[in-house]
């Protein structure tokens, strides 16, 4: 038993550990804490190198305690991808693509999602959902199947169909709100306490969160125990962003790696970047209404966005926001020199980092990480209207040389 209870983050309260999240002395958010002596006597480099290749390769830093509870479809421990082609087109000499698009369900959510779904058990909920921006509800349903839990799932009404297409697979009862991903959020956090179920990012949130931190253990295993320059990271709550971060020093404090001087560095749309205004501009956080093809991020009123702000201050870090056709392009861009066909989130990933590496502000000389985290195919439906139709030809030999004679001097038909 490594967990010990939960904090807040604004005025340091203790409580148990339950299906908490906020605090209610100052509304601060709590946060999982844990006895680093305990976890640094139980845990060591060789003893995670011989678990199997999930995220429960880590389990004495994260909050389940029974192994029991622990719903696993086998998230995580996905391919860090040495990026050579897409850094050379960059102008950077060592990027890594951490490639989460190849989870369960095909995004990074099923961390969290896993560990909160165990969670849930161990509390003895028998009934789980979540508010969604798309990829949260599909990995919630998954897991919810997979435990035999009942399962209600909220999502805003203009979602991607691949992602709605997606959830209604795994049978949960979603309903489609009228409204943006902070109305969902709201009326959930009225269901999850009417009703007493254990929603995933709400009252289950302290655990949820802590999944996150896997992809700040996974990428310093990768890179053979150290810790990268520089992590590039897409920000809708702030809170990947955060734990990533808390990944990187928990590693660092328990002796795993010398140092974790890692500059966070965060992404999101010019549709939607209440962090990355106020990066820029040296202010608070003022929430948005976002307006934007990138629907994955589109949080306009971050919970941990204060929090990954500090982080991103105190790290030299910096943050930057793409446009919709940036967006596109950057989807294009990895697929093309990569092989890596991510969603419209990991065009901002890759779209913010080409534009911070030519504004200066990411040195060409550092070791990059871009975190990909979730999957092209969710968010065909956008695309689709970017992308030109391929030509169409009778199933005949001199069709098709006259189709090359034709296209001779075009690169991408
Ligand atoms: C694909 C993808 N990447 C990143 C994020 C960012 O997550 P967070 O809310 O932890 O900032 C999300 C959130 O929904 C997402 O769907
Ligand atoms: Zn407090």
């Amino acid at each position: 038993m490594t967990l010990t209870g939960l904090r807040c983050r604004n005025c340091g309260k203790r409580y148990p550990a339950e299906a908490l999240s906020i605090c209610e002395e100052c509304f601060g958010p709590l946060e999982a804490e844990y006895d680093y002596e305990v976890i640094k006597d139980s845990i060591s480099v060789e003893k995670i190198q011989k678990r199997a290749p999930t995220l429960w390769r880590y389990r004495e830093l994260l909050p389940v305690s029974a192994s029991s509870c622990i719903v696993d479809l086998h998230a995580g421990f996905t391919p860090l991808h040495r990026a050579d082609n897409l850094a050379e087109e960059l102008g950077i000499r060592e990027l890594y693509i951490k490639n989460d698009s190849v989870n369960p369900t095909f995004s990074f959510k099923d961390r969290v999602v896993s560990v909160a779904v165990s969670k849930a058990i161990e509390f003895g909920f028998d009934t789980v959902g979540c508010a969604s921006t798309g990829n949260l509800a599909s990995s919630v349903a998954a897991h919810a199947a997979k435990a035999r839990l009942k399962c209600y799932i909220f999502i805003p009404a203009n979602l991607n169909l691949g992602k709605v297409v997606q959830t209604l697979a795994y049978s949960p009862r979603l309903v489609s709100v009228e409204g943006n991903y902070d109305d969902v959020n709201r009326l959930c956090t009225e269901i999850a306490g009417y009703y007493n179920w254990g929603f995933v990012n709400i009252n289950l949130r302290p655990y949820y969160a802590e999944g996150s931190k896997t992809l700040g253990y996974e990428v310093v295993e990768q890179l053979g125990w150290e810790a990268p320059d520089r992590a590039v990271v897409p920000v809708a709550s702030g809170s990947l962003l955060t734990k990533v971060y808390k990944g990187l020093k928990e590693l660092e404090m328990l002796g795993m790696i010398e140092q974790a001087d890692t500059r966070m560095t965060a992404a999101q749309s010019e549709g939607c970047s209440p962090v990355t205004t106020a990066f820029r501009t040296g202010s608070a956080i003022k929430p948005v209404k976002p307006k934007t093809i990138e629907k994955s991020l589109a949080i306009g009123n971050p919970a941990d966005g204060s929090y990954a702000l500090k982080i991103i201050r105190e790290t030299d870090g910096t943050a930057g926001a793409a446009s919709d056709e940036e967006i596109i392009e950057g989807i294009k861009l990895l697929a093309r020199t990569e092989g890596i066909f991510t969603e419209t989130a990991g065009g901002v990933v890759i779209a913010t980092l080409k534009k911070l590496v030519e504004e200066g502000e990411i040195d060409r000389d550092e070791r990059v990480v871009a975190y990909i985290t979730g999957n092209g195919l969710k968010t065909q439906d956008v695309l689709h209207s970017y992308l030109q139709e391929p030509p169409v030809i009778k199933a005949d030999l001199e069709e098709f040389r006259k189709l090359i004679e034709q296209k001779k001097e075009v690169v991408v038909w």
